[in-house]
């Protein structure tokens, strides 16, 4: 049988087309970012994870000016006040990152780290940052560090939804992805 998830503890559908396009953006660019070295040169990967990583720059802001006028729904009611804040802490560090990881993707670029074109994937220029050469030679660092915590977190992330999921058998995770069915209470 399934059980009704209540309108009013759903995200709206805007909230749900930017998640799951941002994390498969995400996940996606994480892959290419770390196995860009041994992937075959002619492949030339580099210029759709800079495409890719600028995306998800424009859709993460787009999504939280929209998130601004569309409140998320409350957490599960039966959530203790630990893993409340766990979780309001790792959304807005999930937020942070998706901003931070491809802003210092973009200064390493602009400030010669990585000296290359920045365009989307050929279609149109992205312009450089005003940064200076060591500033860029710190954005590489950052953007490696910064890009394994992302990584970090998403895998925390995935594993909390399916604790809700599989063992808590809570909304969590259908009220995000509604096209599952939502778990039988035991
Ligand atoms: C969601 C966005 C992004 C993610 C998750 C991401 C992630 C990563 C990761 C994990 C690496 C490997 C780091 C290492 O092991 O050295 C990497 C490398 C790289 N990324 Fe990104 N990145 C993103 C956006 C961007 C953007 C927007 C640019 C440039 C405009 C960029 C440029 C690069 C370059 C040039 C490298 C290679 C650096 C090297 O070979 O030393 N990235 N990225
Ligand atoms: C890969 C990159 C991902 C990022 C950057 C990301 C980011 C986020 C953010 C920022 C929120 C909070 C939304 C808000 O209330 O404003 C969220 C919620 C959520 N995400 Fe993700 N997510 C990712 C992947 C995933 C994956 C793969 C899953 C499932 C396996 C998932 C499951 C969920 C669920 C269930 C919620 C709702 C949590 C709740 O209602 O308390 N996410 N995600």
């Amino acid at each position: 049988m399934r059980t009704a998830v209540a309108r009013t503890d759903r995200y709206a559908r805007g909230a749900i087309v930017f998640h799951w396009l941002i994390a498969l953006a995400i996940v996606f660019n994480l892959w290419l970012g770390i196995a860009h070295d041994s992937l075959p040169k002619d492949w030339r990967v580099m210029p759709v994870h800079k495409a890719v990583g600028i995306t998800v720059l424009a859709l993460t802001i787009a999504r939280l000016v929209w998130r601004l006028g569309h409140r998320p729904p409350p957490l599960e009611r039966a959530m203790p006040a630990w893993e409340r804040a766990a979780a309001n802490a790792s959304h807005w560090m999930l937020y942070a990152l998706s901003i931070l990881v491809p802003l210092t993707g973009g200064a390493m670029v602009s400030g010669g780290a990585v000296r290359r074109p920045l365009d989307w994937v050929g279609l149109f220029p992205i312009p450089y940052l005003p940064v200076s050469e060591s500033v860029g030679g710190a954005a590489h660092e950052g953007h490696e560090i910064l890009g394994y915590a992302l990584l970090a977190l998403v895998v925390v992330h995935v594993l909390a939804a399916l604790r809700h999921h599989l063992i808590l058998r809570d909304s969590t995770l259908v009220r995000m992805l509604p096209i599952l069915r939502a778990p039988t209470p035991r």
